[in-house]
């Protein structure tokens, strides 16, 4: 499939080209310089390329912190993190997310490790994330990937007793929660605060798609109204349902690339298997807010 747009580009109009990549899910993007500025048409047909393919991989870009903040801002309101660096300070615009310790040394203990689990990013928040993008900028020789999970092909396949146990069942979501869950440290008292419980749907219509998706991971606490091992029981039940390798893509990074994918029906976590303590794995992110899920 190809989809052209009016990108420019500084020397006049030129197409992009959007091949699929994965079994389940994912769409390089080729011919888009994200670095310079580009007209709504385009916007909108990658907008369309994420319903479609909802992990897209745009290779080979030369994108400084400012330009992806740029880049991020064409799609919504860029998202703060509640999560602190190690002088204590919020991470700005563009987070860094790393395996580095306070001297910058790559390390096996980074002191978050959160992003090693299955999660769909900023769902403690009321309005959670569209999307995240992340610029590749130092990756191991080997290994050090992202995957991906498609929660809508995972609701589709789940039998129907399982839909009609869930439909209308709503998730408590929290960092407090996540820290927990990921056997991290405790969110704080002030993290606490400014990132209250939410309550989503266990089962979201995709504002894109209208397709039903799962929406759950480890930013949950308890199902609503359910005695709490009960509905951590469930939620954990489908979870592990959603994360099945056939509904899985992993992403091996280049130097340069973007991704940019939809938090709305997809899961994510970081591959923990490169030397940790040897290599650096350093990536520029930043994160789109959504809508209120329905
Ligand atoms: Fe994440």
């Amino acid at each position: 499939m190809s989809v052209t747009g009016a990108i420019d580009g500084g020397a006049g109009t030129v197409p992009f080209i959007v091949t699929p990549v994965g079994r389940v899910m994912g769409a390089e993007i080729s011919g888009v310089d994200l670095s310079k500025p580009f007209d709504d048409a385009v916007r909108d047909a990658i907008l369309d390329a994420l319903n479609a393919h909802q992990v897209l991989i745009f290779p080979d870009q030369d994108l400084s912190k400012e330009a992806q903040v740029a880049f991020t801002m064409r799609f919504g309101e860029m998202e703060q993190h509640v999560a602190r660096n190690y002088d204590g300070k919020t991470f700005g615009d563009v987070h860094l997310v790393s395996n580095l310790d306070p001297e910058g040394n790559p390390t096996k203990t980074p002191r978050s490790s959160g992003n090693f689990f299955w999660h769909t990013d900023k769902s403690y928040h009321e309005i959670p994330s569209l999307s995240t993008i992340l610029h590749a900028i130092t990756i191991p020789p080997q290994g050090g990937g992202t995957q991906f999970a498609n929660m809508q092909l995972a609701y589709e396949a789940l039998p129907e007793e399982m839909k009609e146990k869930i439909a209308g069942l709503r998730a408590v979501h929290s960092w407090e929660a996540s820290r927990n869950n990921t056997f991290n440290r405790p969110a704080t008292e002030e993290q606490k605060k400014e990132r209250p419980p939410v309550v989503h749907p266990m089962v979201r219509t995709h504002p894109g798609t209208g397709r039903k998706t799962l929406y759950v991971g480890t930013h949950t606490s308890h199902v609503e109204g359910m005695p709490v091992g009960e509905g951590r029981a469930l939620l954990y039940q489908l979870l592990d349902f959603a994360t099945h390798p056939r509904f899985q893509y992993t992403h091996y990074w280049k130097e340069g690339q973007v991704v940019m994918w939809d938090n709305r029906c997809l899961l994510h976590r970081a591959a923990a298997d490169f030397e940790m303590d040897k290599y650096t794995r350093l990536l520029h992110r930043t994160v789109v807010r959504g809508t209120k899920p329905y």
